[in-house]
């Protein structure tokens, strides 16, 4: 079977770290790169922990990682939108463990280096080098890579076969306001994208947060016993110990937590993964007001028609997945590793 060529655009990132894990060691993808942005952490964290994930997967010399958006396209709303730099921070800020993100993974400090060339220019010299519809797009931080992408040269739009985006959120109730964290950091570039024409696979906050995993599977796949299963059990952990820290008032231990990003790897070749997805009009809300940076989903996804039988709503932009399955998820996540122990 020919391998599905993908752009892994990630801003690493726990979930990310795990979700380039997936890709690499998968033998159904071949990942033509990896690029960066800012999101989870500032970029030169971004891009440093991608590098590492890429040497623990042992991947360096295969497959290589492109430094891209060091901000968002005009929101400010992250600390390091203003002045992208890091601010001063109270001890508390600086401690690592009650990250659910830390600055640096749990990783040994690599020498790899990103390529010269940054994140936009070589997708889009990638992109126009490829037949038409080939290239499926897999961006699980900010948006803004491939908003610039689509800026800079509509061409790449036929290039592109789909786009399977973590990001959105309709009934889950996410932290930053109302709105998805890869949609809030940059709001503008998700719109951009969600108007573009592509065809988009949205995998929303509501279908990661069906997919948790907790200590006992964290703990069967550090059995699996290599470097990529222990760092994928650590994100997990470190994941695990940082929402039960931070939780309001420290109530107990958080059993479960979403895996956010390595469940759009997962469908992209396993679509049967996201068990409810309707075909919507889906937007952002880009009023700077109270919902700026929210995913505002057609009201009549359920079909209302007008007098003429035809169906009331915005044209239809994204396939939106509300849910998933946690045991075909689990199961392809172990499979990739236990695979991955097989080859060395
Ligand atoms: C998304 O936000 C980030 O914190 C995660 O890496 C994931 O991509 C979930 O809302
Ligand atoms: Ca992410």
């Amino acid at each position: 079977m020919e391998k599905e060529k993908i752009i892994l655009d990630v801003d690493t990132g726990s979930d990310d770290a795990v979700a380039i894990v997936c890709a690499l060691l998968s033998d159904e993808v071949d990942v033509l790169g990896i690029t960066t942005v800012t999101g989870n952490v500032e970029i030169r964290n971004t891009t440093d922990n991608t590098l590492r994930v890429v040497e623990c997967c042992d991947k360096q010399d295969e497959v290589k990682v492109y430094r891209g958006a060091e901000l968002p396209l005009a929101s400010t709303l992250v600390p390091w939108g203003i002045q992208g730099k890091t601010l001063p921070r109270t001890e508390k800020e600086s401690d690592q463990s009650l990250k659910v993100h830390p600055d640096h993974l749990p990783l040994p400090e690599t020498k790899l280096k990103e390529e010269d060339k940054r994140a936009v220019p070589w997708m889009i010299e990638t992109l126009l080098s490829m037949p038409d519809r080939s290239v499926t797009l897999v961006p699980v931080g900010p948006e803004t890579n491939l908003a610039l992408a689509i800026r800079s040269d509509e061409r790449i739009l036929k290039k592109i076969k789909r786009v399977v985006m973590m990001g959105g959120s309709h009934d889950k109730y996410a932290p930053t306001q109302g709105a998805e964290f890869n949609v809030w950091v940059d709001p503008e570039a998700c719109e951009i994208v969600l108007s573009s024409g592509l065809d988009v696979t949205m995998v929303s906050l509501d279908a990661t947060s069906t997919v948790s995993l907790g200590e006992e599977e964290a703990k069967a796949i550090r059995k699996i016993g290599t470097g990529p299963a222990i760092l994928v059990a650590d994100m997990i952990d470190q994941r695990l110990n940082a929402s039960s820290k931070t939780m309001k008032g420290n109530e107990g231990a958080v059993v479960g937590v979403a895996l956010h990003d390595p469940l759009a790897v997962c469908a992209v070749t396993h679509p049967e993964v996201l068990t409810d997805i309707i075909d919507t009009s889906c937007h952002v809300d880009l009023g700077r007001g109270f919902a700026y940076g929210e995913t505002v989903l057609g009201r009549n996804y359920e079909a209302v028609y007008d007098e003429n039988g035809e169906i009331m709503d915005l044209p239809k932009n994204v396939h939106y997945a509300r849910k998933a399955d946690k045991d075909l998820f689990y199961k392809w996540i172990c499979g990739i590793l236990l695979k991955g122990r097989e080859r060395h």
